[in-house]
């Protein structure tokens, strides 16, 4: 008698940000209840699942394209389960438009219900029906969801979801609803089990991490989890993200400077640096505030470094206001930008907006911003050459034949070593600076 062991493969498409990449941590969880082994390959795999993403067209339409191209698979492998989750399916219509456009797509899912995947992938196999659940809301808390973790030895871990700030060009608060915070005790023991496993850099995410638990039953803040989070036992790195500009206070600034296993490294999106743009945008500062929070970060944590988003194109923006915005680029000197061209998304305020900015402009003006900051990246790496800092080795690079890591400040960190140090704190002295990336060799 023979014993044979089938096995069956998933793959997941990840769109978007860091929240939708601990999602698809999520997505993964479920189909490993399911005996489900992970597979990189298309051919290979007997469930695909689509986490998408609309927060920019380009986004979106990146991950419509690859659904389709997967049209003659399916025709093949009859088998095949494709599935389709994440912000995208939440927008008004878009389950719809995506049922009617993808006839082949077997279960099409939303972001508040994500946790109801492993039913919904389940009642598809049992029925042979299509399943399409999307439920306008609010995200629903499941704790016993657990992700299967990829990125030893980061982990992600969700404090909050949703968000109640409708930035004007934003589509965010109507795919993922209102703000809800775990509860602390839930989130420190996660921490505290993840540290005890070996994890060595635990990242908090939220959409505004600022406004933590001002919408719950319970009176403990953002700087109250910090300073909890910091006292469990071990080392290990504590980032988190994002901050807003309105919300950042000085219990949280303080917090950071106090704490050792705080990263001294901030993501504080300014957006726009003219008052009138910030104002069109709904973003609930000036520049002016922003710059305070700025000051007082500095300050408060002298070697802080300051990342930040900036969007250009957004209507009404004239030469003057995107000058505002590369001046301020110029004089903050951010320590790493991520730079966005407006994307017009259904639904919002700005949608709807006179003064729409054309194409040829906002490609102008994006070139400007990215060129500038390039310059400042550049600069800001020269200057780290000669330093020894701290690195936590995350991955080995195959192409160049070396580790890679990042220090405090998230400085991309490449260096060479004999044996493995995934997982370890090294000592890297900074011999050499390229672009974003950096090079050194181990050693005090
Ligand atoms: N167009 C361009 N960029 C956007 N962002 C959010 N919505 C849009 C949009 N409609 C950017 C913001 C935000 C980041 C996560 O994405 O800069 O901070
Ligand atoms: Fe979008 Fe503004 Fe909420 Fe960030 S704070 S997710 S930009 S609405």
């Amino acid at each position: 008698m023979y014993n044979i062991l089938i096995m069956y493969y998933y793959k997941i498409y990840t769109y978007g940000c860091q929240m939708n990449v601990h999602e698809s941590e999520k997505l993964a969880g479920m189909l490993k209840q399911l005996n489900y082994e992970e597979t990189l390959d298309d051919n290979k795999a007997d469930v695909i699942v689509f986490n998408t993403c609309c927060i920019r067209e380009n986004a979106e339409q990146h991950a419509i394209g690859n659904i389709g191209a997967l049209k003659p698979l399916k025709k093949k492998k009859k088998d095949l389960i494709i599935a389709v989750g994440g912000c995208m399916t939440q927008q008004n219509g878009k389950a719809e438009y995506l049922k009617n456009t993808f006839p082949f797509v077997d279960v099409i899912f939303g972001t508040s219900n994500l946790n109801m995947f492993k039913e919904y992938l389940q009642k598809r196999l049992k029925t042979g029906k299509k399943v399409v659940e999307v439920i306008d809301g609010n995200y629903t808390i499941d704790e016993t969801v657990k992700p299967y973790r990829t990125s030893y030895p980061n982990a992600w871990v969700n404090i909050m979801y949703g968000c109640n700030n409708f930035c004007s060009y934003c589509i965010v608060p109507y795919v993922r609803g209102r703000e809800i915070s775990r509860e602390p005790a839930v989130i420190l023991n996660e921490v505290k089990e993840l540290v005890k496993s070996g994890y060595k850099e635990i990242t908090l995410l939220g959409q505004n991490v600022d406004s933590y638990g001002k919408t719950a039953h319970f009176d403990y803040d953002f700087a109250d989890l910090l300073t909890d989070i910091c006292k469990i036992d071990g080392k290990f790195r504590l980032r988190f993200m994002s901050n807003h500009p309105k919300d950042i206070t000085k219990k949280v600034v303080d917090a950071i400077s106090k704490n050792d296993k705080t990263c001294k490294c901030i993501h504080l999106p300014l957006q726009s640096a003219s008052t009138k743009i910030l104002g069109l945008m709904n973003r609930k500062y000036t520049f002016e505030d922003y710059y305070d929070k700025v000051k007082m970060l500095k300050t408060a944590v002298p070697n802080c470094a300051i990342t930040t988003d900036i969007m250009v194109g957004f209507p009404n923006e004239t030469e003057e206001d995107f000058l505002d915005t590369y001046n301020a680029t110029n004089d903050i000197k951010f320590d790493g930008a991520f730079t966005f061209v407006y994307s017009r998304r259904n639904g919002t305020k700005a949608f709807d907006m006179d003064g729409q900015i054309d194409d040829a402009t906002k490609k102008d003006r994006i070139m400007r911003l990215v060129e500038l900051q390039n310059a400042i990246n550049a600069q800001k790496s020269t200057e780290y050459v000669g330093k020894t800092v701290e690195v936590l080795c995350e991955d080995y690079d195959e192409k160049r034949g070396l580790y890679l890591g990042r220090d405090e400040f998230s400085k991309m960190i490449y260096f060479s070593s004999e044996k493995s140090l995934i997982g370890e704190f090294v000592m890297v002295k900074i011999t050499k600076a390229g672009g974003m990336s950096l090079y050194g060799e181990i050693g005090e």
